[in-house]
Order: structure tokens, then sequence, then C-alpha cells
């Protein structure tokens, strides 16, 4: 399974914001929205062996870990609105999806939870060594910050555990464009 974890320093913790304004909300729920559709979606099917999970560090109440599931997700379509309305059902506990989980968890838990199953994890880091000078190992953990980055204190928890850095070159992507590179990379190996 490839995962991927997004650090949202901004994104929402309840229900209460609007479909109408996703990048205004305050949350960023529009690039959070992006990172999953870019994570989970190719045309006409979903990555049934990838999923991405969205650390939310926003308010009112964090951390929240929002994930998504390729193989299990139901119903969803890969716009930016209708995957914003699911995590607002899911947050609001309002109709289940089998694919969509939230749970009261850190970052740091998540991390934890996820080295116990013995995965491997990639720091996803502009000024580190390149992606191609890489042996990638495809069912890992890819760890990623929006646009504010990757807190240090974070950065340095995952480096607990089994881990590399890569990059994909000198220019600062958005994240949810790290996401697509990634995927590109791993469906050639
Ligand atoms: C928009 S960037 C964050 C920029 C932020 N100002 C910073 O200094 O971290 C969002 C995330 O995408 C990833 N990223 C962006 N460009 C990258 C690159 N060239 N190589 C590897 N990761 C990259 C990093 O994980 C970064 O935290």
């Amino acid at each position: 399974m490839k995962q991927f974890i997004l650090y949202a320093s901004k994104a929402v913790t309840s229900p209460d914001f609007s479909l109408d304004d996703l990048p205004g909300s305050g949350g960023r729920m529009d690039l959070v929205a992006r990172c999953i559709c870019n994570a989970l979606w190719i045309s006409h099917d979903l990555r049934r062996d990838s999923c991405i999970h969205v650390v939310a560090c926003g308010s009112p109440n964090p951390p929240v870990v929002i994930s998504f599931y390729g193989n299990r997700l139901r119903g969803v379509s890969p716009d930016e609105r209708n995957i914003a309305a699911w995590i607002k059902k899911a947050l609001a506990m309002k109709r289940k999806n089998p694919g969509i989980s939230i749970r009261k968890l850190s970052f740091q838990q998540l991390v934890e939870e996820l080295a116990s199953d013995g995965n491997f994890f990639y720091i996803l880091h502009e000024k580190c060594r390149d992606i191609s000078e890489e042996k990638l190992k495809v069912d890992s953990v890819f760890v990623l910050g929006d646009h504010m980055g990757l807190p240090k204190k974070e950065e340095k928890f995952v480096e607990r555990f089994k881990h590399d850095k890569i990059s994909l070159g000198t220019t600062s992507y958005l994240a949810s464009q790290c996401i697509i590179v990634l995927h590109y990379e791993l469906d050639k190996k």
C-alpha cells in the first residue's frame, strides 16, 4: 500500500466550513481536497493500492486524522467540492463511507502507528537527495507538508523511524503536485 501523509496546518477540524469557499474558509480545504484527488484518482478509476492521511491541525478541535482509502471508497467523485462534502459529512459523523475514516489522532501518533506496522517513511524535502538517485520502496509512507511546510519538530519525529529524505528537484512544488510526481515515479517501478 502506498500511503501519503499530508500535514495540514490549517485544515479545519469541524464540519462548519463552506463548500462555496474552500480556500477562503481559512482551512485551505481546497488544498486538502486536491491532495486527496491526486493521491487516489486516475482516469475512470481509483488507485486501490493507495491511501492518504490528512493530519488536520486547524481549529476548533485539532488534531484530527482524516484518511481516504482507494480500495474502499464508495460514491465519491474526484472534484474538490465533492471530496470536501464527504470530509464535511465524515467530520459531522453523519454519513459513513467505508473508505473514509476520522480519528482523533496527532501526527506523531499516526507516524508511530504506521511505523509499528513496519512501514518505511520518505520525507519529501526540496533540499536533499534527488529521487532519481534513490531505489524507491514502492509500498511506503510519503510525508508532505502543506503550503506552510512540514514543521521541523514533526520532521525530527519521523526521523526516529526507518526513513529517507527525497527531493523532486529544486523547484518548490505544491503538495498536490508532489503527489502526482511521486505516483508517476512509482508507476514506472
Ligand atoms: C508548497 S511546499 C511547502 C513550502 C514551504 N514554504 C516550505 O518551506 O516548506 C509543500 C510541501 O511539498 C513538498 N515539496 C515541495 N516541493 C518539493 C520538492 N521539490 N521536492 C520534494 N518535496 C517537495 C514538501 O514536503 C513541502 O513541505
